[in-house]
């Protein structure tokens, strides 16, 4: 990894802003000037301009109980009325906030004023149904419409919402469910994806009867009609969401909540085997959300037409589909299905259709969209597009100057976002207009926000090297804590750098490796504990592995991400059997129940690649699995150095087998 990193570090190629651009962008130096200046008023400044306080804070920051910081915490608002009333009330109600595409080429264009009072209607009813602050809803949708509904409804009743991307298992959303004690379930019949209708109120349904002890909180199933696939019904229980929202009274006063109050909770993969989930606020989260999404996407509400590509069971649909692009004003596009569905040009075709201005992406998605070639984009006009953006794992230089120039036409600032679902929004990233824009690197920290690249002693590396990236202030849009599980978050992200006898001295440890330039600027070089980075979705070795000795025929089981062309990295699982076992079934029957096991307990993204039967793993003397060996083998390599291995021999055992 480093060594592609190094190979990175000598790319020269610069693209600076056009005068054009620079001279109406967003962003200007004096952020940078004024965030320098005196960061706590600069954030101060921020979330007074960007957002509307029913009651203004009088303090910014609250950091005498570090790492529990309360941001803007004597302050009072709303944040669905942020992201909704107040744009009917200052007379943009007939502005699209959403275009929204179905798979099939349904489609709907849905006012500020409509959305408002959409929300407001799905408030009414999830209050009927006993939803008040601080209850949690589990939400667990397509891509449609009502899946912001929903979460701007539970927001706007001060109740935190949980997400559940729809491509995870019915044993994960059952896990979820449990941890967060949620209360209601939002689901779909269904939705579409690569032409056919997938199911999910299935899965619902056996994530609560599963439930460990037999019984469970959820109260009440509430249902959208979109797959129009058949469901199962538990009466009293479940309830069709258009039987009670559509029927709900479309006014509802939204009150105001403190600046610290829950808004959401989401899953992420950690070291262990069990998801964290991430605990986000109101005020502080918000305030960054808009920011970020004003000035790193150069927004333009009364004209920008926004995509954000990402679902919203992940942080960047959180963040950048719904509460960004809202509390700014800001038109977006939204669409359910996948990228090649009916056609390798769909993106293109709804990019002309919309007007899209801004599109925000992964790089998994551009490499793939390489694959299959430039004549697909070349077939539209893709000439409104004027600010591209890359999310969720390093984005190669090749690809960076393939989107600037296939899908951007040459033209377009392209930035590179660093964050995680802990930051909440973009930490790391340059500004168009502004910074001179460097193909692979993130570059550098954004205004009011502060990070340093450490080694394992806390020392600052400098420029030119590499280490252990921090972030060394508190930022607004920062985790709050792990979900029941305030040790967990000290331990993971707190500990490393505590540095003792100032405890105003904590920094943040972020779980990846990052590297200075001589200029200065960061280039990530991806996770440095056991989580893998698969198509932009985090997922944890440890996770993958449970699931795998969970089933009956394994006995051990080693998970590693191995390098993938497209994906970043791919899942690849070393497996022993159980004796009986290893002799009643064929490998390639075993990799094939595997594959499915894997799928079934966390999600199709989770399936691995490649499962290798074997009949010994490669551990050190104190029974670590030396996950560095079994990347050689899964990448195709001469397999490095083994002497630290209890039994040397070992890996010799594996490859012949292989061979
Ligand atoms: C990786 C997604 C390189 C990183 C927003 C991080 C990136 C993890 C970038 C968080 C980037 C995200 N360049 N790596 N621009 N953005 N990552 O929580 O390893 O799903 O720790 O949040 O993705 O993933 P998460």
């Amino acid at each position: 990894m480093s060594e592609t990193i190094d190979s990175l570090l000598h790319e020269e190629r610069r693209f600076p802003p056009s005068s054009d651009f620079t001279a109406t962008s967003v962003a200007t130096p004096a952020l940078y000037e004024d965030a320098g200046k005196d960061r706590l008023a600069f954030w101060a400044d921020q979330a007074r301009e960007l957002l509307e306080w029913s009651t203004p804070f009088t303090e910014t920051l609250d950091w005498n109980n570090p790492p529990f910081a309360r941001w803007f915490a004597d302050g009072r608002l709303n944040v669905a009325y942020n992201c909704l009333d107040r744009h009917v009330l200052a007379g943009n109600g007939d502005r699209v906030a959403i275009h929204w595409e179905g798979e099939p080429g349904d489609s709907r264009s849905i006012t500020y004023a409509e959305l408002t009072r959409e929300v407001m209607k799905a408030a009414n009813a999830l209050e009927a149904l006993g939803i008040r602050r601080g209850d949690r809803v589990a939400i667990y949708l397509p891509m449609i419409p009502e899946a912001v509904i929903a979460m701007l409804a539970v927001a706007r009743l001060g109740a935190i919402h949980s997400v559940v991307f729809g491509g995870f298992s019915a044993e994960s959303l059952r896990s979820r469910i449990e941890d967060a004690d949620a209360k209601l379930v939002i689901t779909a019949d269904g939705g579409w994806r690569k032409g056919k209708v997938f199911p999910l109120k299935n899965a619902v349904d056996s994530a609560i009867a599963s439930q460990t002890d037999g019984t469970s909180t959820v109260e009440h199933v509430l249902v959208v009609r979109r797959g129009e696939n058949d469901v199962d019904w538990t009466e009293g229980r479940d309830l069709w969401w258009h039987d009670v929202v559509d029927s709900a009274p479309d006014e509802h006063e939204a009150e105001p909540f403190e600046a610290e109050n829950p808004l959401f909770i989401l899953y992420t993969s950690g070291t262990t085997g069990k998801p964290k989930g991430i605990l986000h606020t109101s005020g502080g989260y918000l305030t960054q959300c808009a920011y970020t999404h004003k000035n790193v996407f150069d927004l333009h509400p009364e004209t920008d037409v926004f995509w954000c590509t990402a679902d919203v069971g992940w942080v960047t649909g959180h963040s950048y589909v719904v509460y960004g692009p809202l509390a700014n004003g800001a038109t977006q596009l939204i669409y359910e299905g996948t990228p090649d569905t009916p056609h390798p040009g769909r993106w293109w075709e709804l990019i002309e259709k919309y007007g899209v201005t801004i599109l925000y992406t992964a790089p998994t998605a551009i490499r793939a969209f390489m694959k299959t070639g430039r004549e697909y984009p070349q077939k539209f006009d893709l000439s409104s597009l004027r600010v591209l953006g890359s999310v969720g794992e390093p984005i190669n230089p090749e690809a960076w100057i393939w989107y600037r120039d296939i899908i951007g036409g040459g033209r377009t600032p392209v930035v590179d976002t660093w964050w995680q679902t802990e930051t909440g929004a973009i930490m790391v990233s340059a500004l168009p207009g502004i910074t001179s824009a460097k193909p692979g690197s993130a570059q550098v920290p954004l205004p009011g926000i502060s990070v340093d690249v450490l080694d394992e002693s806390g020392n600052r590396v400098g420029n030119g090297n590499g280490g252990l990236l921090v972030v060394t202030e508190p930022w607004p849009s920062m985790l709050r804590g792990i979900w029941g599980d305030p040790e967990r978050f000290i331990e993971t992200y707190w500990e490393k750098f505590d540095f003792e006898g100032s405890p105003n001295r904590r920094m943040y440890l972020a779980g990846d490796g990052a590297r200075l330039d001589s200029d200065g600027d960061v280039w990530i070089l991806g996770r440095v504990d056991d989580v893998m980075n698969v198509s932009g979705h985090r997922l944890s070795t440890m996770e993958i592995e449970s699931a795998l000795v969970s089933h009956p025929i394994v006995a051990e089981a080693a998970v590693v991400g191995a390098s993938d062309d497209t994906t970043g990295q791919a899942v690849v699982a070393f497996v022993i059997l159980r004796a009986k076992q290893a002799e009643a079934q064929t490998a390639a029957e075993a990799e094939a129940l595997l594959k499915a096991q894997v799928a079934e307990q966390i999600g199709a993204i989770a399936r691995p690649r490649r499962i290798f039967i074997v009949t010994e793993l490669p551990k050190t003397r104190s029974g670590k699995i030396m996950r560095r060996l079994l990347r050689d083998v899964a990448e195709g390599r001469e397999v490095g150095d083994t002497t630290t291995l209890a039994d040397t021999q070992v890996m010799n055992v594996i490859t012949d087998k292989l061979r």
